[in-house]
């Protein structure tokens, strides 16, 4: 029987979740509908039963990402990943690609002209010991962000990572539990998000022009969230891993950061990304 590549649909979701179970990656359904939502997906059928998946995300002209790359363990070997692939990288034509690989799919990015640039620090822990809400300064405020703050929000995105994202930011507005905004002298420093995924808790994206920003931003998320599942994704060159792991986060894998096409370089002393969205999403 031939495998057929198509579009990656809600009605595969219950079989793509199965998927991730198998691998006991930690997507809950939800964060299948959220992934595919905001992205493009493609299906690997075989006799109607769903084997594969990749979803593509087209983040404006210039920048994109992939993920959720994932062939079914009884079918792997027989060129399934790297048709997923190749159906992937047509869709994203043009764009410079990001995509965080584990050790499994590393060799086939390679092949396909992925490099790599770095790494992405997994943060977590089951039950996060409590944390005390660190203080702003006198020229610091924090409040929670507001539907009127999306062009904001994606604009100060935008700045920290190239990408243009204004429906993940429209999407995070209305679903996320907690967008916190930093305010300096009056004027947006940056931002942090909770939001529900996987096992408990993610903070991400985490956008801030300074280590210490961000850190305050996620302190205050921290402060609320003892006792829970914590998980935060956060680029090494960011620098705040030593400092996650003493407050209880320790760093429990780090994927592969790989690139197809040049990868952004934000401005020094501009809004850098101090979290990810999530692996896959970036
Ligand atoms: C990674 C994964 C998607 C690959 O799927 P697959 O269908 O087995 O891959 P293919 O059969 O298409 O192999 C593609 C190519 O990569 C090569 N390849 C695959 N795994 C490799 C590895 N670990 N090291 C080197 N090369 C590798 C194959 O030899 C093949 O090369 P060729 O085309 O020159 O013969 C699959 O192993 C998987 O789902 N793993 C678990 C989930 C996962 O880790 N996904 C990656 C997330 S980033």
């Amino acid at each position: 029987m031939t495998v057929e590549f198509i579009p990656l649909r809600d009605a595969h979701l219950d079989a793509a979740f199965a998927l991730t179970q198998k691998l006991q990656w930690p997507h809950r359904p939800g964060d299948w509908q959220q992934a595919l939502l905001l992205g493009e997906g493609i299906a690997a059928v075989e006799n109607g039963e769903l084997i594969g998946t990749l979803i593509t995300w087209r983040w404006g002209a210039d920048y994109s990402t992939l993920g959720l790359v994932i062939v079914d363990d009884a079918q792997q070997g027989r060129g399934i990943g790297k048709q997923l692939m190749l159906a992937g990288l047509e869709t994203l034509a043009g764009s410079n690609i990001r995509l965080h690989a584990t050790e499994a799919g590393k060799g086939l990015y390679e092949k396909l002209g992925f490099v790599a640039t770095g790494h992405v620090e997994q943060h977590q822990c089951r039950q996060l010991p409590a944390v005390a809400a660190p203080a702003c300064a006198a020229h610091q405020q924090i409040r929670s962000a507001r539907q009127q703050d999306a062009t904001l929000l994606t604009a100060l995105d935008r700045q920290a990572t190239g990408q243009q994202r204004p429906r993940l930011i429209a999407n995070l507005l209305e679903s996320a539990e907690r967008i916190l905004v930093l305010e300096e002298q009056g004027a947006a420093a940056g931002f942090a998000c909770l939001r529900r995924f996987g096992h408990g808790y993610a903070i991400g994206p985490v956008t801030a022009r300074t280590p210490a920003a961000a850190k305050l931003l996620i302190g205050q998320l921290l402060s609320t969230l003892g006792g829970q599942f914590v998980r935060i994704d956060t680029d090494r060159e960011a620098g705040i891993g030593p400092w996650l792991t003493e407050q209880g986060l320790p760093e429990v894998d780090a994927p592969t950061t790989m690139i197809k096409g040049t990868p952004w370089r934000p401005e020094s002393g501009g809004m850098q990304a101090f979290g990810l969205m999530s692996q896959a999403m970036a």
